[in-house]
């Protein structure tokens, strides 16, 4: 079985995040996605929430699970027998910190990080502008999934 895991914050998921997931799907025998738990990052949704909305905006595809994890990502490629990491990237802004996550957890632990071109149609797209345009009352809805949008707005209003 070709397992992957797409690894990220998803703070919330995005339809740049959701381009990577299918595409990767359509390559994979399965794909997880993981969801970091950072108890020293504030974050506008619990890891509970993150998961859940991943988990609805991805049900039409099955050979894709979610979960969540604590700690180094190759350790959860490890327990979970993945042998590789797929990431999106948007721009050479992104590069140099994915390649040296990259090398590092490939030299350590022997875990393959693959890079997929993000759609250009979502290559200016991140959680936190995404955050910070809905905060102050911006129209997020083609960038999201419908159920992520609906919570956004929900939490932003209660703050
Ligand atoms: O969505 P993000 O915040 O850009 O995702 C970053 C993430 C979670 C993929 C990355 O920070 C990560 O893999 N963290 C897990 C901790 C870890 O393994 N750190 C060592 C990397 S060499």
């Amino acid at each position: 079985m070709r397992r992957v895991v797409c690894p990220g914050s998803f703070d919330p998921v995005t339809n740049g995040h959701l381009d990577i997931i299918s595409r990767a799907a359509q390559l994979y025998d399965e794909v997880v996605v993981a969801v970091m738990l950072n108890p020293n990052k504030t974050a506008l949704f619990t890891a509970a929430e993150r998961v859940e909305l991943i988990a609805e905006a991805t049900k039409k595809l099955d050979n894709v699970r979610v979960d969540q994890f604590e700690g180094l990502i190759v350790d959860f490629c490890r327990d979970n027998d993945i042998s590789a990491i797929v990431k999106g990237l948007r721009a050479v802004s992104d590069f140099d910190y994915e390649m040296q996550m990259a090398q590092m957890n490939y030299s350590q632990a022997g875990v393959e990080t693959l890079f997929m071109t993000t759609n250009p149609l979502y290559a200016f797209l991140s959680s936190s502008l995404v955050k910070e345009f809905a905060r102050f009352g911006g129209d997020v809805s083609g960038l999201v999934p419908a159920p992520v949008l609906d919570q956004l707005n929900r939490r932003l209003s209660e703050s």
